[in-house]
């Protein structure tokens, strides 16, 4: 398909945007990044999970606002768009990580509300885009490989989380159906990269790393052989800014990965290599029963929409991430 070319710098330049979760792993990257490209910044998070240390490097900027407020409460969100005019919004304010869905289930369906008062004050005040950050749990055990956008959904009833992020796009695909809100939902598969989780609560790649880096064996949930797809923050901001400025990507759902999934066993294995620890062998426990287990993105509609492909490969990124979680013990 052929692409119009935008300059991100010159659409957003001056822009005021408003990130939801931006204290997060991937807020705070899409925040570094859209300061950089001159867009004036509203980061907003309630710092459940996230930390005020991710924002460090933007924390200072003159284009930088933070305001700790939660999304989940429509009279701090009325406050926040009472005060400014917001040109663009990103939500990835979310409860999230398998630990977490796990403990809390209904917490997690919290963020319905923050949803539905984002979308219905953003339609109130002008907003000319929308992005929100669903996941591939939406698709549940996928019935059919690769997972496209248009093919068929599986949804697990003990799911809140995947459920949510239905909801959402849902709620997204309404907004731009009935009120011309342009909005896009965004389907990520396994983000990793420096800054995330790594703790219990965390992530695979940063949970191997921090075991691996510790001397101990990474520990797998199953026999490995379930299969994620990974994609590096740096390209995930890339293609979320793409999709914020990119018309034909209005009223779509996108799967946002590398479309070159590995098996978890396949990724402890990368990740001693490393770490130069291939003596690591992994230990492996039951499987937990939220678990998936296969993802394979179909990237078409992204590469075809979007005009990107993912720039990092895993073991470049992989390395990159390690580096960071060396120098951050
Ligand atoms: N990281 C991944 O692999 C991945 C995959 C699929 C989808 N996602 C989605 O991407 C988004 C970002 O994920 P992440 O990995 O950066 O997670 P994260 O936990 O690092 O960031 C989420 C942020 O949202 C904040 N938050 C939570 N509830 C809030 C509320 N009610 N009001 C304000 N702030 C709130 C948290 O404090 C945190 O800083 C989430 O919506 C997540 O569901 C992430």
């Amino acid at each position: 398909m052929n692409h119009p070319s935008i300059d991100p710098g010159v659409a957003l330049n001056g822009k005021t945007v408003l990130v939801t979760g931006a204290a997060g792993f991937v807020g705070s990257h899409l925040s570094d990044r859209l300061i950089a490209l001159g867009a004036k910044v509203i980061a907003v998070d309630n710092l459940s999970t996230g930390k005020m240390e991710n924002l460090s490097g933007v924390a200072a900027h003159p284009n930088f606002l933070f305001l700790r407020a939660d999304v989940n409460r429509f009279d701090e969100v009325a406050t926040i768009f009472g005060k400014r005019k917001i040109d663009y919004v990103f939500h990835y304010g979310a409860l999230a990580g398998v630990k977490n869905v796990i403990e809390r289930p209904l917490e997690v369906f919290k963020d319905i509300d923050g949803i539905k008062y984002l979308l219905a004050l953003s339609h109130a005040n002008g907003v000319k885009k929308f992005i929100f950050s669903s996941s591939s749990e939406a698709y549940g055990e996928p019935l059919v490989l690769p997972e496209r956008e248009e093919g068929p959904l599986n949804p697990s009833a003990r799911d809140p989380y995947g459920l949510t992020k239905l909801v959402g796009e849902n709620l997204l695909y309404h907004y731009w159906k009935v009120y011309g809100l342009p909005t896009t939902s965004l389907r990520f598969f396994n983000v990793y990269g420096p800054r995330q989780e790594s703790s219990g609560y965390g992530y695979v790649v940063g949970i191997f790393m921090r075991k691996v880096l510790s001397g101990e064996p990474p520990t797998i949930y199953g026999d490995g052989t379930q299969t994620r797809d990974f994609n590096y923050v740096d390209d995930n901001v890339e293609i979320a800014i793409r999709a914020l400025l990119a018309e034909r990507a209005n009223g779509q759902t996108v799967n946002v990965g590398s479309g070159k999934p590995v098996t978890i066993s396949e990724l402890a294995r990368k990740i001693a290599a490393a770490a130069g620890r291939l003596d690591l062998e992994p230990a492996y426990l039951p499987k937990r029963e939220i678990e998936i287990r296969y993802r394979c993105p179909d990237t078409t509609k992204m590469k075809d929409l979007l005009g990107y492909e993912p720039q990092i490969s895993l073991e470049d990124g992989l390395r990159r991430t390690l580096e960071w979680y060396k120098s951050h013990a």
